[in-house]
């Protein structure tokens, strides 16, 4: 293995499954699938689809033709997908948003894995909320509403900080009905989230600030707000280490990435399909060794 490249063979009996972005040249999932099918010594591949936006409908109508699978869905496809499915998990259809499709006799079902895979992430860090938790999420994009859903439904007690309150606003309007969770939404300042982040156990970073190529920029959380009882997720993964991670790092806070998260959205997605429990240590050092590969670019 090489840069997160794995040597796989392709038959005439090979089952096919893939994703479908617009670009995906530099996704991560080819290489974290296809390290476990070769582990697993799986007759199955993995496989890049660059699908733009005009061209959904034809590119699910090729799942079906192709007998593919399944595939996974990725920006800015997510929230296309779901009127084109035959059926949507609960989770899919509240969230407005598909990131892996499985294929079944000829029935494209669409489910979203991104919570779940959140959730699995926390608690291989050894962190399990209990209900009545209290959570801080900075961010109310795509990926907040996929890891707000998984808190509500965890019991916790969020507190929403967005650039953007209305949409905000919004989200804790749409997904906290029928939960036991609770939202409060604050404004995204450096005054409010340090009263926000007194009694929290968790404080989650979906914005995309600090993002590669601007990793010296971070959300606007107090340096001494960052108490040793937090635990600081960030789901970027490039850089492996943000400016707000590494300041949670040096005030002893529990913190992590979003690798985990990248591997276990994967790795429910794997079991989907395949009906085969993910060897999910063989997928991360995969996605290890492809993005520090990719660094090097
Ligand atoms: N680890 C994983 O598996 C995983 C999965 C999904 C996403 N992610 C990462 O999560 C991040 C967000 O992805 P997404 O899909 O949720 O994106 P998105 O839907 O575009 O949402 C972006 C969020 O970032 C906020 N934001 C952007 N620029 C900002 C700025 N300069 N100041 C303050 N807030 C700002 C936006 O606020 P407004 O609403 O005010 O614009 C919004 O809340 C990305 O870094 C992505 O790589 C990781």
């Amino acid at each position: 293995m090489n840069s997160g490249l794995t040597l796989i063979s392709v038959r005439g009996t090979t089952r096919i499954v893939g994703v479908m972005g617009y670009p995906v040249k530099h996704s991560a999932s080819p290489a974290m699938h296809n390290a476990a099918f070769a582990t697993l010594g799986m007759d199955w591949a993995y496989v890049p689809f660059e699908v733009a936006p005009e061209n959904i409908s034809a590119a699910l109508a090729g799942i079906r033709a192709l007998n593919l699978a399944g595939v996974n869905v990725t920006v800015p496809l997510k929230e296309l997908i779901p009127p084109f499915m035959d059926e949507l998990t609960d989770r899919a259809r509240l969230l407005g948003s598909v990131n892996t499709v499985i294929h079944r006799e000829g029935r494209l079902i669409g489910d979203s894995t991104d919570g779940p895979g959140f959730i699995a992430a926390l608690a291989y860090e050894g962190l399990i909320l209990k209900p009545g938790d209290k959570v801080v999420v900075l961010g109310a994009g795509g990926s907040s509403r996929a890891v707000v859903r998984a808190l509500l439904e965890a019991g916790s007690n969020i507190v929403i900080a967005n650039r953007n309150e209305e949409r905000a606003e919004a989200l804790a309007a749409e997904l906290a009905p029928g939960t036991s969770g609770k939202i409060a939404v604050v404004s995204l300042t450096e005054s409010v989230l340090r009263n926000a982040l007194t009694d929290a156990v968790l404080l989650v970073n979906t914005t995309s600030v600090g993002m590669h190529p601007k990793p010296e920029e971070m959300p606007p959380v107090p340096v001494d707000a960052l108490h040793v009882g937090l635990f600081v997720s960030d789901l970027i993964y490039n850089p492996y280490e943000t400016r707000l991670l590494f300041l949670a790092r040096s005030r002893g806070c529990r913190f992590q990435n979003g690798i985990e998260m990248l591997v276990r959205q994967g790795a429910i997605a794997f079991e989907r399909w395949t009906d085969v429990k993910p060897p999910a240590d063989v997928m991360r050092n995969a996605v290890q060794s492809y993005l520090q590969g990719r660094s090097a670019d």
